[in-house]
């Protein structure tokens, strides 16, 4: 169960409003996977539901970037990550066979991954993004405003380098067809 609080708000209206509703359809889906008789048909529409939504605030996202002019190094960056979660999301889901009984354990591993997925990204990149959105509007450069959030927080590029490892890791074990499990 993922509970929102004050530690995952960007103070960007609509990027909260649609990481709150990204957390209510993960919940939503875990508790129907709590329920003893939930129909895999059922199961696959909540999943299309959250990925659906899920490349929905992507884009917003993004847009809102390019709106604020946000610099180049970050933007390029933050559509890798989106790029390659989708990507990692896209392959667990085919595996994902509807017609697989033990598709409940399957599903669990894919809602683990996308929440765990979620909550790392709107704590670092996404905080990054606004942090950097908030200095453009009070008049910063994108680029000042790159350089003064980078060199606030820890190597940021550095960050997105482990990122990108991590995923990149996890992306060679989908596709050799090992389990990954959200620890
Ligand atoms: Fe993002």
């Amino acid at each position: 169960m993922l509970i929102w609080s004050n530690t995952f708000e960007t103070k960007l209206e609509l990027v909260d409003l649609q990481h709150k509703n990204l957390f209510n359809l993960l919940n939503k889906l875990v508790n129907n996977l709590e329920m003893s008789g939930i129909r895999n048909e059922e199961l696959e529409k909540a999943i299309k539901l959250l990925i659906h939504y899920t490349k929905t605030s992507f884009n917003d996202e993004e847009l809102l970037m390019m709106e604020s002019h946000v610099d180049k190094r970050h933007l390029t960056m933050h559509r890798m990550e989106h790029q390659s979660f989708l990507y990692d999301v896209d392959i667990m889901n085919d595996i994902t066979s509807f017609e697989d009984r033990r598709i409940t354990g399957k599903v669990i591993k894919l809602v683990r991954f996308i929440t765990l997925w979620l909550t790392f990204h709107i704590l670092r990149t996404d905080m990054v993004m606004a942090a950097q959105i908030s200095h453009i509007n009070l008049g910063m450069s994108p680029q000042q405003a790159y350089e003064t959030v980078n060199s606030h927080k820890i190597e940021s590029a550095n960050v997105y380098n482990s990122t990108l490892a991590f995923l990149s890791h996890r992306r060679e074990l989908i596709q050799q067809g090992i389990p990954v499990t959200a620890r």
